[in-house]
C-alpha cells in the first residue's frame, strides 16, 4: 500500500520501539521520513534501516522538553524536504515511569520530567508543526496516549496523568484547527510488547496483563504502527479529535 506517497511525515520519539515501527510503516507507505529522537545513534539506526528497505528517511537528534530543540527539529524537516504533512508525536520517558510511585512517595522530579516530556514536549511539537501544516493547507497529527489514560491505578500517576492530558490535546487542537484541515487523533495502545518490555517485565506481569484482553496474544509495535499509517493518511480523513484504543480488547469504552 502506498497511501502516504511522497507525504513528509516527522516522528517525534522513533529511535526505539513503537515510533521506530511507525517510522518504518509510514516510509513503507511511501512517506518520506523524518526520523527525531533523543538518542540520536538510535534514530539514526531507525532511519538507516528505513533506508535499508528503500525508504526515503533522515534521522535528526533533539530533545522534546526544550522548546528551542523541537523548533529546531521542524526546521531540519521543512528544510530537508521543503514541507510537512503530518507528525506522530510519540516521545516518552519511559525510564520515569519505573520510580513513578505514587503521588505521596513520588520524586517530585520524576512527575516534573514527565510531564516535560510526555505532556508539555507533546504540545511543544504541535506549536512548531501547526504552522507548517497550516502551509501546506493542512495536515494531520496522532499523539500516542495510552489506556492508562481511561483506567485507574494505584501506581504512575504521572504517566496517567500525561495520557489523560495528550487525549485533551487532541481534542483542542481538532477543535481548534479543523476547519482549516487539520486533523489531530491518538492512539492509546494496551500492553505492547516492545523488546524491552518482553525481557524487562517480570512473567507474571505479562500473564496478568493478556488476561485483561479479549485476544488472544500481546500488542506488537506493529499494531500501533498500522493505525497510524491509517490516521495520517487520506483513509482517515473523516476521522478527527478521537482517542483510538489500540489494545486487543482491554479497555472497552
Ligand atoms: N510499550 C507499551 O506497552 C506502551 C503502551 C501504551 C503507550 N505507550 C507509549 O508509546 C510511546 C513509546 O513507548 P515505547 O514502549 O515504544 O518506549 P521506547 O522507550 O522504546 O520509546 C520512547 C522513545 O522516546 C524517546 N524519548 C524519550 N525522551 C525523549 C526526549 N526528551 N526527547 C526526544 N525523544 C525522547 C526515547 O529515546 C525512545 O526512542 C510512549 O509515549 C509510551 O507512553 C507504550
Amino acid at each position: 500500500m502506498h497511501r502516504l506517497k511522497d507525504r513528509v511525515i516527522l516522528v517525534a520519539g522513533a529511535a526505539t520501539g513503537l515510533g521506530a515501527a511507525s517510522a518504518r510503516r509510514l516510509a513503507q507507505e511511501g512517506a518520506r521520513v523524518v526520523v527525531g529522537d533523543l538518542d540520536a545513534d538510535g534514530a539514526e539506526e531507525t532511519a538507516t534501516g528505513i533506508r535499508a528497505e528503500g525508504g526515503e528517511a533522515v534521522a535528526v537528534g533533539f530533545d522534546i522538553s526544550d522548546d528551542t530543540s523541537v523548533r529546531h527539529l521542524v526546521l531540519a524537516a521543512t528544510r530537508t524536504y521543503g514541507g510537512l504533512d503530518a507528525v506522530h508525536v510519540n516521545a516518552g520517558d519511559m525510564g520515569a515511569v519505573r520510580k513513578d510511585t505514587d503521588v505521596v512517595d513520588i520524586d517530585l522530579a520524576i512527575w516534573d520530567r514527565t510531564i516535560a516530556v510526555n505532556l508539555r514536549g507533546h504540545m511543544l511539537v504541535s506549536r512548531h508543526a501547526l504552522p507548517e501544516l497550516l502551509a501546506r493547507g493542512g495536515g494531520a497529527i496522532v499523539y500516542t496516549s495510552s489506556i492508562a489514560s481511561f483506567t485507574g491505578d494505584a501506581k504512575r500517576p504521572a504517566y496517567a496523568a500525561t495520557k489523560a492530558g495528550i487525549n485533551a490535546l487532541t481534542r483542542h487542537v481538532a477543535s481548534r484547527w479543523g476547519k482549516e484541515g487539520i486533523r489531530a487523533n491518538a492512539v492509546a495502545p494496551g500492553l505492547i510488547l516492545t523488546p524491552e518490555i518482553e525481557h524487562g517485565a517480570p512473567p507474571e506481569m505479562l500473564r496478568s496483563m493478556l488476561n485483561r484482553t479479549r485476544s488472544t496474544r500481546h500488542g506488537r509495535a506493529e499494531d500501533v504502527a498500522g493505525m497510524v499509517a491509517y490516521l495520517l493518511s487520506d483513509e482517515g480523513s473523516w476521522v478527527n479529535g478521537q482517542v483510538l484504543n489500540v489494545d486487543g480488547g482491554t479497555v472497552l469504552r
